[in-house]
């Protein structure tokens, strides 16, 4: 049997890249997602390429019991986990519009708004990967992988901090992660992506003005694809990269520093 990988929000963008990559590999490859239509659409792609039968599992990994069948379901078919990737996320600002809360202070209104997208991402972000993972880490194979994925704007903010304060959380959960699971030889790092395009993270708030202004903050005249993150974590669960462990690998073309 080849290697058994995990990708969450593997239906849509990064994670059906990542998805897509490892399956080249014949690895048995499963992604997890709410809507198991978008997981469907994946798989059929994916399986169309040639690269053998991929499992999907529809879950809402916010939730703690929805982890644990996820766990079973890949445990009754496989046995084992060689890989996570802990990709599911995004940021709930862009998805949906704040609640107008049925109180008749504005001030308080503008708490329950702040304290509602601060909840919300660290639910989206921070528990969709420490509940996947918690959930794997006992069926993870010795010199298993995990991936978790950051943002560009763990480093430099993201307009109002829920999102990037969310994503930067990921990183000292990956250090202490490594410092346990490194003896048996498990890995783990976290993957920051810059812009990246054609993914559903943005919805159909991007103008041609703000693409430009992306791109135009990096130093290799583009801006990022799902191929891009797909390869460097390809790259982080390759055998190659054994002793590469607790880092935070930026993919971003220099847009964290700016030019
Ligand atoms: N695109 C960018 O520019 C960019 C930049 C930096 C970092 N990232 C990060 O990259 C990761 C992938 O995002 P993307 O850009 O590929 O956007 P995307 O297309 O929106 O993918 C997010 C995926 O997460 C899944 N998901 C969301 N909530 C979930 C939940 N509660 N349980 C299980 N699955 C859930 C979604 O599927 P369902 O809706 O079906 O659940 C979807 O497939 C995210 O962590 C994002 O924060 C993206």
């Amino acid at each position: 049997m080849g290697r058994v990988v995990v990708v969450s929000g593997g239906g849509t963008g990064i994670g059906q890249a990542v998805a897509a990559r490892f399956a080249r590999d014949a690895a048995e490859v499963v992604i997890v997602g709410r809507r198991a239509d978008a997981l469907a659409r994946a798989a059929a792609g994916i399986e169309a390429q040639g690269a053998g039968s991929v499992l999907t599992i529809a879950a809402d990994l916010t939730d703690a019991d929805q982890a644990l069948r996820v766990r079973d379901e890949i445990v009754e078919r496989h046995g084992k986990v060689d890989v996570v990737v802990a990709n599911a996320g995004g940021n709930v600002t862009r998805k949906q519009a704040p609640t107008d809360f049925d109180v008749d202070r504005p001030e308080l209104d503008r708490l329950l708004k702040v304290r509602e997208h601060w909840q919300g991402n660290f639910e989206l972000n921070v528990l969709t990967a420490v509940l996947l993972v918690e959930a794997l880490a006992d069926v993870l194979t010795d010199n298993g992988r995990i991936v978790l994925l950051s943002s560009i704007a763990a480093y430099r903010g993201s307009g109002n901090g829920s999102y990037g304060a969310s994503k930067a959380a990921l990183h000292p959960y990956a250090f202490d992660l490594s410092s346990a699971l490194g003896e048996r030889g498990v890995t783990v790092n976290v993957v920051a992506p810059g812009y990246i395009e054609e993914t559903e993270f943005f919805g159909d708030t991007i103008t041609e003005e703000w693409r430009e202004n992306q791109r135009k903050q990096g130093h290799t005249g583009r801006v990022g694809t799902s191929t891009d993150i797909a390869e460097t974590v390809h790259w982080l669960a390759s055998p190659g990269a054994g002793h590469v462990t607790a880092q935070i690998v930026q993919v971003n073309g220099g847009a964290a520093l700016g030019r």
